[in-house]
């Protein structure tokens, strides 16, 4: 579980991150399990499931809406299907957006009211990305300015063919999910390769689901009785990024991440590092849960600058914190472009990222759509702060980690949101951390 909100990590600078560290489950993918698994005719298996803030607020979720959960261990349990009830109660998504917005596509076509709300921190998000199309197909979605709480009507939906303006996973899929209960198919076309884990899922359960040849139009047909899902959730490179990149900055490490999910829709980091110089080996390749995984080994690199735009920048949205630090320690210039969409995550990931590390002594150029970064740079040990935003509180720690003498990542307990245990896995590296309690 998440520690409480106001604990912080006390990082030194560190040399020889080593060992082997497997990875948690995917939260896109955990997220999708948790909603899917209810409507699966039969009992549903899931391992390597992610007891972290975000999916365990989904899950909850669920529960409150009468899915029968039986937890084995923190990391494996049994969803049985059956249909879906009335909450009692406002659903509290929390921080997770991609649970608030799929959610609403699933409950919009469902026969009984419900209102989803989160933390402030997600009431600051926009939602009518998802309220507009949903409401094109007749849903009764109201919404406070475009922001959450979310009240939702029972309505009969329409298919609707719907070209998305961004590349965005979570529009795709909420479309995907409100089209399986909808009267007609619905097809979403994409401007760009958001990441398709809706897709993969729905498809092993036996949905009617059908992708363009050039893998821009999906449609759902409504009506396929769903199977359970039996599935072992591959490992999240987005959580993956803090530890290897981490590794790859710090002098004399040598770390192997197992069990990594390298799904072509979330790899952008892997070629950019690549292409940055990175010592980056990827071995065993195999499936599971209808998803390409492998182990992933890192040695320390001295990077070089490069160019990010276009349709890497889908491919490893969640990455950019990460990336701007890594950026502050390549030679020559990093820059990144069309990346709009880092302004409306958790936080405004450029305006916090390029905040924070000039606390550490960074110059972080920022530009409407991403930013540029001229290295490498001397960080110096500060207090630092993680702004509710599990991503810019680990790419703090692992500045941290390169940063000359000590630095604070203060309110870094939300790193649970998407990693649990991701301090206390870094120490077993080898990190020079300490997790401080909560006052
Ligand atoms: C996600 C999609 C991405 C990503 C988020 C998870 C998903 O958001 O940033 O962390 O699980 O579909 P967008 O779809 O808004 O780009």
């Amino acid at each position: 579980m998440p520690e409480a909100k106001t604990s912080a990590f006390r990082v030194q600078q560190t040399r020889g991150l080593r060992g082997t560290l497997t990875m948690p489950g995917d939260k896109s993918i955990a997220h999708r399990a948790a909603m899917l698994a209810p409507f699966g005719q039969g009992s549903s298996q899931i391992r390597n499931w992610l007891p972290a803030g975000d999916t365990e607020a989904t899950l909850a979720a669920m529960q409150a809406m009468g899915a029968q959960v039986e937890r084995h261990d923190a990391r494996s349990l049994s969803i049985h299907g059956a249909p879906l009830q009335a909450p009692q109660q406002p659903l509290n998504l929390k921080n997770a957006g991609t649970g608030i917005r799929l959610l609403a596509g699933l409950l919009a076509g469902q026969p009984f009211a419900s209102t989803l709300d989160g933390s402030a921190q997600l009431r600051r998000r926009p939602m009518r990305r998802i309220t507009e199309p949903l409401r094109r197909m007749g849903a009764r979605i109201d919404a406070q300015q475009g922001r959450c709480p979310l009240h939702i009507q029972p309505a009969a939906l329409q298919g609707i063919d719907y070209a998305m303006p961004i590349a965005s996973g979570q529009v795709k899929s909420a479309l995907l999910l409100a089209g399986l209960f909808a009267e007609s198919p619905t097809t979403v076309s994409q401007p760009g390769p958001a990441r398709d884990h809706s897709e993969r899922m729905l498809r092993a359960q036996g949905a009617a689901i059908h992708i363009s040849e050039n893998g821009k139009r999906i449609t759902i047909e409504p009506g396929a009785s769903l199977q359970p899902l039996d599935i072992s959730i591959p490992g999240d490179l987005s959580s993956a990024a803090f530890p290897l990149v981490a590794a790859l900055l710090t002098p004399e490490s040598a770390l192997t991440l197992r069990g990594v999910n390298l799904n072509p829709t979330r790899s952008g980091l892997l070629d950019v590092l690549a292409q940055m110089g990175a010592d980056i080996d990827i071995q065993a390749q195999a499936e599971q849960a209808g998803e390409p995984v492998g182990d992933i080994t890192l040695r320390s690199s001295q990077l070089r600058g490069c160019e990010v735009g276009g349709d890497t920048v889908v491919r490893m949205i969640d990455e950019f914190p990460v990336l701007m630090v890594a950026a502050t320690q390549a030679i020559g210039t990093t820059t990144v472009r069309d990346a709009h969409e880092l302004r409306v995550k958790e936080t405004d990931r450029i305006a916090v990222m390029a905040s924070e590390l000039r606390k550490l002594g960074a110059a972080v150029e920022e530009r409407e759509d991403g930013f540029r970064v001229t290295g490498p740079q001397r960080l110096r040990g500060a207090v630092v702060h993680g702004h509710d935003d599990h991503r810019i509180a680990m790419s703090l720690t692992v500045a941290g980690l390169i940063a000359q003498g000590e630095t604070v990542v203060q309110d870094a307990a939300c790193a649970g949101d998407s990693y649990p245990g991701f301090a206390q896995a870094l120490i077993r590296c080898g990190a020079e951390l300490s997790i401080e309690p909560p006052q």
